[in-house]
This record gives structure tokens, sequence and C-alpha cells, in this order.
């Protein structure tokens, strides 16, 4: 907790010191270098002074600050922000202005995302280490669902922070939307730090882990698909304002939000908190539980991002890029399936590859639907009913019965 005592020391022993008689009032403006004098005069002993010639240097470069020039990008005298001068993309209005807001969507959700702040050192992942260490805690198939996981995770959300922070933030011309995705960027180090806090816990091999994504192939194919999504808007060179670039801009949209977070996670999610249903690894599925409510947060952000763009820019909306990206979203199902025959090549946890492909599809027609595209596979039904019901959970009321409080902020102010 922070302590202000030793600042209300000072302020007391500055308090107590005799007052020094008043000073007959001016008649004129005294002179700054009278001031200054007069100033060290009075503080003389109590504290070294700075080397002179480093003070001059300090000044003599703030007297060449040129403030109109450096503030001449943002319209010194420019008409205060009005809400409709605020757009998605390409706006032209001043960024740092967080206020007045035009999308109170995003401004709800950076106050819900920070409302459901955790940490993965809050888990107890006591039984999951006796569990992983003991030599019939889980079977092999049961072992390969957990390593998969956190081979995938592990590094695909490096991908998604790396997408938002270096290609993605710059192209948003909205100062809310940027504000949630500050936030958004922070949940995924969390995430990051959660796979890495389970690998350290289990005593996993982490080279093996965080290399699973260059070295297992059905791992590998959905980390190089998010990646080749990336790298157009990662140029310095990039920049919306044409057809072209801001249908580029869509793509990587949709291929984040819509199908890395919203497909590629899917299997190992669904995979990893059936096994904490199952009271098996119930502190790796812990950590799950709350990076699935975060994700599920970053999905429905991005396809309002995305409506909104539609809406602005409704020329970028062709069929034909309308049929380009409902094949993204297929590509990334069909990579997801692959993944689900990989790491589950009998059944498993009361799942196998092929209960898990109509789940893969029934996602797929979700997103496509979220974004106003035609649904691929009509009729396909969610043979996991309680996803949707980890996904909306509250978070004083845990699913596995394991952590029952509030976060609560870590430090708070005393001023006694
Ligand atoms: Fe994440
Ligand atoms: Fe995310």
């Amino acid at each position: 907790m922070l302590n202000w005592d030793e600042f209300h020391e000072d302020e007391t022993a500055v308090a107590e010191q005799p007052k020094p008689a008043p000073a007959p009032q001016p008649a004129a403006e005294p002179r700054a270098d009278a001031v200054r004098e007069e100033a060290v005069k009075e503080s003389a002993g109590r504290y070294a002074a700075a080397d002179e010639d480093r003070l001059a240097r300090a000044r003599r470069s703030l007297e060449e600050l040129d403030v109109a020039a450096g503030l001449e990008e943002l319209e010194m005298g420019a008409a205060r922000i009005e809400v409709d001068d605020k757009q998605m993309i390409n706006a032209r209005a001043d960024l740092n202005q967080l206020v007045p807001f035009k999308y109170e969507w995003a401004w709800q959700k950076y106050l819900d995302g920070s409302a459901n702040h955790w940490m993965p050192q809050e888990v107890n992942m006591n039984a999951d280490i006796a569990l992983w260490k003991s030599a019939e805690g889980l079977t092999a198939d049961e072992r390969r669902i957990v390593e998969r996981s956190l081979g995938y995770f592990s590094t695909a959300d490096s991908l998604v922070a790396n997408n938002l922070v270096l290609a993605l933030y710059r192209l948003i011309t909205n100062p809310e939307c940027r504000q949630y995705l500050l936030r958004q960027a922070f949940e995924e180090a969390i995430h990051t730090h959660a796979y890495q806090y389970c690998v350290e816990s289990l005593g996993m091999d982490e080279g093996e882990v965080f290399n699973m994504y260059r070295e297992v192939p059905s791992v590998a194919a959905k980390s190089a698909w998010s990646l080749k999504h990336t790298q157009s808007l990662a140029r310095p060179d990039f920049n919306t304002g044409t057809t072209e670039t801001d249908q580029e801009l869509l793509r990587n949209l949709i291929a984040f939000y819509c199908v890395t977070e919203g497909i590629f996670f899917y299997c190992g999610f669904s995979q990893i908190l059936s096994m904490g249903r199952r009271n098996k690894m119930t502190g790796v599925a812990e950590q799950f539980q709350y990076i699935l409510r975060d994700e599920s947060m970053h999905l429905n952000f991005g396809v309002d991002m995305i409506n909104q763009i539609k809406i602005e820019n409704p020329q970028l909306w062709t069929p034909e890029f309308q049929d380009e990206v409902t094949q993204m979203i297929l590509e990334g199902t069909e990579l997801e399936i692959a993944y689900a025959r990989d790491t589950m090549p009998r059944g498993v946890l009361g799942m196998n590859a092929a209960i898990m492909e109509e789940y893969l599809h029934f996602i797929c027609n979700r997103r496509l639907a979220q974004i106003g595209l035609k649904e691929q596979f009509p009729g396909a039904q969610n043979p996991f009913p309680w996803m949707s019901e980890i996904i909306d959970l509250r978070k004083e009321k845990n699913f596995f019965e394991t952590r029952v409080t509030e976060y609560q902020v870590g430090g708070a102010l005393s001023w006694d």
C-alpha cells in the first residue's frame, strides 16, 4: 500500500520552521532571475544544486523551443472538436482529445474490460501441479491437449498484441477506440503471462512449448495464417485512404478479431474447459476461463469496429469483397478443424474431432452473421451449450468455485 506519511513529515518540518517576516510588496514585477536567486537563497543548504552548466544548457534549449511549430500539426486555434468530426478510419480530427465521445460502445467496453481485471498469480495451481506430475493423473491424450493448447496460445496472444500495437493502432483514428485497444493490448500481455505461468508451474519444457508455433504443423498453420494478415499493415509506409488500403485494413480486422480470436481459440478453449468441468487441471482451466471472457469482449469490440467502418464506408463492402472475406472465415474454420483432428486422434473428455467440427461450423456461422455475411453451414448446432454459459459468466460467481472474490485494486492511498 502506498504511504504518504513521509511527505506529510516533510511538510510538517517546513511548517515548524520560523517564518521570515513578510517582505514588502514590490511595486513592479520582480525580474525572473531575481525570483530565482531569492528561491535559491531560501533553499540554500537543504539539498545540493544541479550542475550550473547543465541547467544553463537546459534553459537555453527551452528558449529555442518553438511551441507554435510543435503544435502546428494540431492546428492551434482551430475550432474545438465536434462529435461529427470523429470517424473510425481516415479521420482528420485531433486524436489527442478523448471527448466528446462518438462511439459510446467503445468507451463502455473499455470500462467493462477494466472492471474484469485479473492476474494469473491469483489462481491456485497446486492441484494442477500434483495431477501433472503424477504418473496416472492424466491420460496421454489429455496431456497432449494441455501441451498443444499452451503451445498454440503462448505465442498466439503475442501475435495478436503485436498486430494491435505495431499494425492496427495508428490506423484506427478514433480516441475512444484507441483507449480500448490499449486496454486490450494489456489484456493480451496478461494472457501471455498466464500461459507462461501455467508452463512454469507445471515444469514443462519451455523451449518445446514456445516453439510449437513453428514446429508442430497444425499449430504452425494457424500462426502462419494470422501472420500473413498482419504483414502489409505493419509496413511503415502502409496507410489507409484508398479503397484498396481501407479494404486491407478490414481484412486485418476480420483475420484477427473474427478468425484468430473468434475461431482459432475455440477448439483449445473448449477442450481445456471441458477438462476443468471434469475436475482436472482446474487451475489451468480457470486461467482459460478468464481469458475466454476477455477474448469474447475483444471479439465483440472487433465486430463493432468492422460494422462501424462498413457504415461509414459502404463503398468498401462490395459483393466481391464480401465473397473474399467469407472465404477467409471458411479458411480459418478449416484450419481449426485440422487442429481439432490433430489434438484429438481419439475421443477424449466427452468430445471428439467430429463433434468439434460441428461446433466450429456453428462458430463459423456466428462469425459470418456478426458482420452481416451469409451463414455457410445452415442448421449447424452448438454441441457445447456450456461454453456459452462460461463466456457469459460474471466474475463474482466462479465456474469452478475455486475463486470467489471480486478483484480488488492492489493499493489504496492512505491520507492519514
Ligand atoms: Fe488474448
Ligand atoms: Fe484477444
